[in-house]
C-alpha cells in the first residue's frame, strides 16, 4: 500500500516509517522540511498551519491510507491548534480512506487539558474520516518527549541522598508501552475496522514507581514518596528547566499526571497480545538510543 505518514520525522513517525517500509509499504512522508527528510520513501511538503497551503499534493491524494501523528504540545494554545489541524487534515483527506491516529489513554471527561485534547482530535477524525484510533500512554522510546522527561528526572532525582517527595498525583497508575511494541501495533492497525482501541505494555505501574525504575535503568537508586498535596502543573516550569525539556510540553504532561491512563479491557485491540516487552526492557532499549 502507499501510505501517507504525517509527523513522519517525529519520535513515533521515524521508527514507524522504517517499519512500514520493512513491511513492503510505500511511504510518503509529510513534513514541513522535506529537504531534511532522511527516512524511507519520499517526502512531501506538509504544513497543517500554513492556512490555505496545507495540501501536500497528488502524493497524499492518491495514498491508500494515512497515519496522523501531529500534535502541538509545544504551544500554549495546543488544544485550539490541534482542533484546527485535525479539521484541516479531515478536509484534505476525506471520508473514504483509512487514517490511523495515535491518541492518548484515559477515560472520557478527564481533567487534563492534554489528554482531553488527544481525545478531542480522535473525535474529530472519527466523525469525519474512516479512523482507526489507537490510544496509548507514555511511549518508552529514545526520542519521545515524555520518556526523555521521565529518564532525566529519574536520573536527576537519584542524586538526592534522601527519598524524593513528589506530588500525590504521581500515585496515579499508567500503562507505558515500549516503542517497538507500539510501532508494531500501529502497523497492525491498518488491518483493523474503524474504531477506538487501547494499547499498553504488559505492566500497570504508578508514576512514582516508574520514575524509580527509570533511575534504576540508568544504574541509579531512587526512592520516590508521592505525598505532596500539590498540583503537579505548578512544578512543570521548574522541572522543564532542570530536565532540559520543552516547557509547554512539560507543563501539559505534568498536568495529566494525576489521571489513570490504563487500557480499558473492553477496548483492547482484538487478536493476540502484541505488546509484551517489559518496562525494564523497554527502558533499556530507549536509553540505548534511536
Ligand atoms: N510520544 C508519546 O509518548 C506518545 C504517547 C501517546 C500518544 N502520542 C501521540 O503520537 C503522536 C506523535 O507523537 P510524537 O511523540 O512522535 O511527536 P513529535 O516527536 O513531537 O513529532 C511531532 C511531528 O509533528 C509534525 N508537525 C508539527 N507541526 C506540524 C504542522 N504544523 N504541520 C504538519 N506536521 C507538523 C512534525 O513534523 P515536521 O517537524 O517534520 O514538520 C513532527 O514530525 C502525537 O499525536 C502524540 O500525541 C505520543
Amino acid at each position: 500500500m502507499e501510505i501517507f505518514v504525517t509527523g513522519a520525522t517525529g519520535a513515533i513517525g521515524r521508527p514507524l516509517t522504517e517499519a512500514l517500509a520493512a513491511a513492503g509499504h510505500e511511504v510518503v512522508a509529510g513534513t514541513r522540511h522535506p529537504e531534511a527528510y532522511r527516512g524511507p520513501g519520499r517526502a512531501v511538503q506538509f504544513d497543517l498551519d500554513a492556512h490555505g497551503r496545507a495540501d501536500p499534493g497528488e502524493a497524499a491524494r492518491t495514498a491508500d491510507a494515512a497515519f496522523y501523528l501531529v500534535h502541538a504540545l509545544d504551544q500554549r494554545s495546543f488544544a485550539q491548534v490541534d482542533r484546527d489541524r485535525a479539521e484541516r487534515f479531515a478536509d484534505l483527506w476525506g471520508a473514504d480512506r483509512p487514517v490511523v491516529y495515535l491518541g492518548g489513554l484515559g477515560e472520557p471527561g478527564l481533567g487534563s487539558p492534554h489528554l482531553r485534547s488527544r481525545h478531542e482530535v480522535g473525535l474529530i477524525l472519527r466523525r469525519r474520516c474512516e479512523t482507526i484510533e489507537l490510544r496509548a500512554a507514555m511511549v518508552l522510546g529514545a526520542e519521545s518527549i515524555s520518556f526523555q522527561l521521565l529518564a532525566r528526572l529519574g536520573r536527576l532525582a537519584s542524586f538526592s541522598p534522601l527519598p524524593v517527595l513528589a506530588p500525590q498525583a504521581s500515585r496515579a497508575r499508567t500503562q507505558p508501552i515500549g516503542q517497538a511494541d507500539l510501532v508494531a501495533a500501529l502497523v497492525h492497525a491498518l488491518e483493523l475496522e474503524p474504531g477506538s482501541y487501547d494499547v499498553g505494555g504488559p505492566e500497570v505501574i504508578r508514576y512514582a514507581d516508574l520514575m524509580e525504575r527509570a533511575a534504576r535503568a540508568q544504574g541509579r537508586t531512587l526512592k520516590v514518596l508521592p505525598v505532596v498535596p500539590l498540583d503537579p502543573e505548578w512544578i512543570g516550569p521548574a522541572t522543564s528547566v532542570a530536565a532540559g525539556v520543552d516547557p509547554w510540553a512539560t507543563s501539559a504532561l505534568f498536568a495529566g499526571m494525576g489521571e489513570e491512563t490504563v487500557v480499558r479491557p473492553d477496548h483492547r485491540v482484538p487478536g493476540p497480545e502484541l505488546a509484551t516487552t517489559s518496562i525494564d526492557d523497554a527502558l533499556a532499549a530507549a536509553l540505548a538510543g534511536p
